[in-house]
């Protein structure tokens, strides 16, 4: 009996600490400013990597290939916690402070197939950027469409 009554508490106490942790259990301002700076951060890292490939800034082969396993760990990370549905700019209360559209959260959105897109693209780059500057360049440009794939269905300009 007492056994039993362990084992019932045990499943109780793990069913408590397993309930699933939601995005729609913070709030959306935090998770919106999350994801933003997360989008900085991105920019920045690209950023470098555009000036090397417009030879604006000197190539650097280990600094090229950091820089791409940044942008790659980025791409990859589960995001999710940030993208709660109905943090879009049209929501109450939210216009102003985010430019991601509602279309994001339909059913028909493909945003998972953007995102792996742009996964890939850092993928290849990830394997170019440390094997010179041509490589590089290579990389480049479908690394920027995957960026802008996404943003033209999903961020408001
Ligand atoms: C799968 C979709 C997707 C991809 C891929 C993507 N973005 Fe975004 N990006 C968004 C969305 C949606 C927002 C709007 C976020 C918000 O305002 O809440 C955004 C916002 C941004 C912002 C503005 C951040 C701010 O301060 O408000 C920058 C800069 C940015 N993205 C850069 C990039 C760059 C550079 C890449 C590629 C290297 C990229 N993004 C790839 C969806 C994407």
């Amino acid at each position: 009996m007492k056994m039993f009554v362990k084992a019932a508490l045990c499943a109780t106490l793990l069913a408590i600490t397993a309930a699933p942790v939601m995005a729609e259990d913070f709030p959306f301002e935090d998770q919106i400013e999350g994801r933003q700076g997360y989008f900085q951060m991105v920019k920045f890292n690209m950023g470098v990597l555009g000036e090397m490939a417009k030879g604006e800034r000197d190539y650097d082969a280990e600094l090229a290939q950091a820089i791409a396993n940044n942008l790659n760990s980025a791409a990859a990370m589960d995001n999710s916690l940030m993208w709660p549905k109905g943090s879009d700019m049209d929501a109450e209360g939210l216009s102003g402070q985010t430019k991601a559209k509602a279309a994001i959260w339909q059913a028909d959105s493909d945003i998972g197939e953007k995102h792996k897109a742009w996964v890939a693209a850092t993928e290849t780059m990830a394997e170019n950027a440390g094997k010179g500057v041509d490589a590089l360049r290579e990389a480049i440009g479908p690394l920027g469409k995957s960026c802008k794939g996404c943003h033209k269905e999903y961020k408001a300009k």
